[in-house]
């Protein structure tokens, strides 16, 4: 008797187990990457199984790491001139924006299911500064999904021009470290940046009275958007930012502004903030006397100097920053002798504050580059020294993974 039981128990078990793979083998359940996929062209794509997984910030990219090959069929969209990237940033974009198959459709306004809340809903802003972020496998996004509260792009002019008084309707802002290795098609600033950041904020501001910012839980908070000016031709370069890249933000009033009749600044969604080879004369800057736009307002910030934070024009800026070597020789350090000691000691401490302080009481937030990214426990250390002791407010940080799992 036993004997017939156990071989019913077996066979119905044999049966299930056979009943679990036909039923993966439509492929709606190989999101979880266990089975190989079938290509099947009447099927969903796996990205709209997505929609519903609510998962967010630096779980979502791991996820969507994992499970990578699941999105290397989708068809590129028809007219989508975003694709080409990578793999990993294409179908990552494509799960944000939710594109279905078809031709491209206007985002849908719905701040619950925006690619704010996507990206950083339960997300807390940390005070990161995400270096070289352009560098990073997904630019921008990488960086808010971990809450970092700044962002940075390199620009160059391109083509290279062959005159400053070039007409700048012959030339884009390319986004790229190095002027050999630029990508004209796809690493423009308005597909990695000024694009995405107004596709976001729209999605979030369409509802009336609410205002809402890229970090879904914090709608107040801005972003920092640093434009690293690399081309020697530095007017152009800024003329084109301003018409080009810069006008559609600041026409939908999410640009942080200093109003030159009020002289008060008003804080929004995004502040941009100059650095490199920017013009350095606010006469450049604002282009008269009612602004670059002609609307009394300045939308765009110079970085100013911890060493000297009023060696600007007054409200000419919103930041200041210094490289960590600069610090050290003012207060008479050496990197090796920090490295020793394995953190800043208290003169130190005292030394570099009081640099912080008066940059503050300028009315500037701060930001060291160049500190040691390593040791780990080394760099920890000074990232927990500049926060606590000196009241940095954005640490310059490579490994965002690692920034947000100690705050
Ligand atoms: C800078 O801003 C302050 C306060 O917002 C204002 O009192 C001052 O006049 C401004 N200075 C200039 C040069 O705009």
């Amino acid at each position: 008797m036993n004997g017939v039981k156990s071989w019913t128990v077996t066979l119905v078990f044999y049966f299930l187990i056979l009943a679990v793979l036909i039923a993966n083998l439509d492929g709606s359940s190989s999101i979880f990457g266990f089975l190989p996929k079938r290509v099947n062209s009447s099927q969903k794509p796996p990205h709209l199984h997505l929609q519903r997984l609510g998962i967010t910030g630096p779980r979502l990219l791991r996820f969507f790491q994992d499970n990578l090959l699941e999105f290397q069929d989708i068809p590129p969209v028809p007219g989508d001139e975003q694709s080409g990237i990578s793999l990993y940033y294409d179908s990552f974009k494509k799960y944000l924006y939710e594109i279905p198959h078809g031709p491209p459709r206007p985002l849908e306004c719905n701040p619950d299911k925006s690619i704010v809340a996507k990206l950083t809903r339960d997300v807390q802003p940390i005070p990161v500064h995400s270096h070289n972020d352009y560098w990073r496998d997904l630019p921008l996004f990488k960086g808010i999904a971990h809450g970092a509260m700044s962002t940075e792009a390199d620009v160059w002019l391109y083509p290279k021009p062959t005159s400053a008084e070039a007409p700048q309707d012959d030339y884009i802002l390319a986004v790229g470290h190095n002027e050999v290795f630029l990508d004209p098609v796809h690493r423009t600033l308005d597909k990695l940046y000024t694009g995405p950041l107004a596709d976001m904020l729209d999605q979030v501001n369409c509802v009336g009275g609410h205002k809402g910012g890229v970090f879904y839980d914090s709608p107040e908070d801005t972003l920092f958007f640093y434009i690293d000016f690399k081309s020697q031709e530095t007017h152009l370069l800024y003329n084109l930012l301003m018409d080009k890249y810069l006008k559609p933000l600041a026409d939908k009033g999410y640009l942080t502004y200093f109003d030159l009749e009020s002289k008060e600044l008003v804080w929004n969604q995004v502040t941009v903030v100059l650095t490199g080879d920017f013009p350095r004369d606010l006469g450049v800057i604002d282009d008269g006397e009612h602004g670059y736009f002609e609307d009394d307002r300045r939308y765009v910030f110079q970085e100013a100097s911890i060493l000297e934070p009023m060696a600007l024009e007054a409200n000419a800026s919103v930041v200041s920053t210094s490289s960590f070597s600069d610090l050290l020789d003012k207060c008479g350090y050496s990197e090796k002798s920090v490295l020793s000691q394995g953190q800043m000691d208290g003169s130190l401490i005292k030394c570099m504050k009081s640099m912080v302080t008066r940059s503050h009481e300028a009315g500037l937030r701060t930001r060291i580059w160049g500190v040691p990214n390593w040791p780990v426990g080394f760099a920890t250390k000074l990232w927990h020294q500049q926060v606590e002791h000196l009241g940095v407010d954005l640490l310059n940080v490579d490994n965002l993974e690692l920034a947000q799992s100690i705050f």
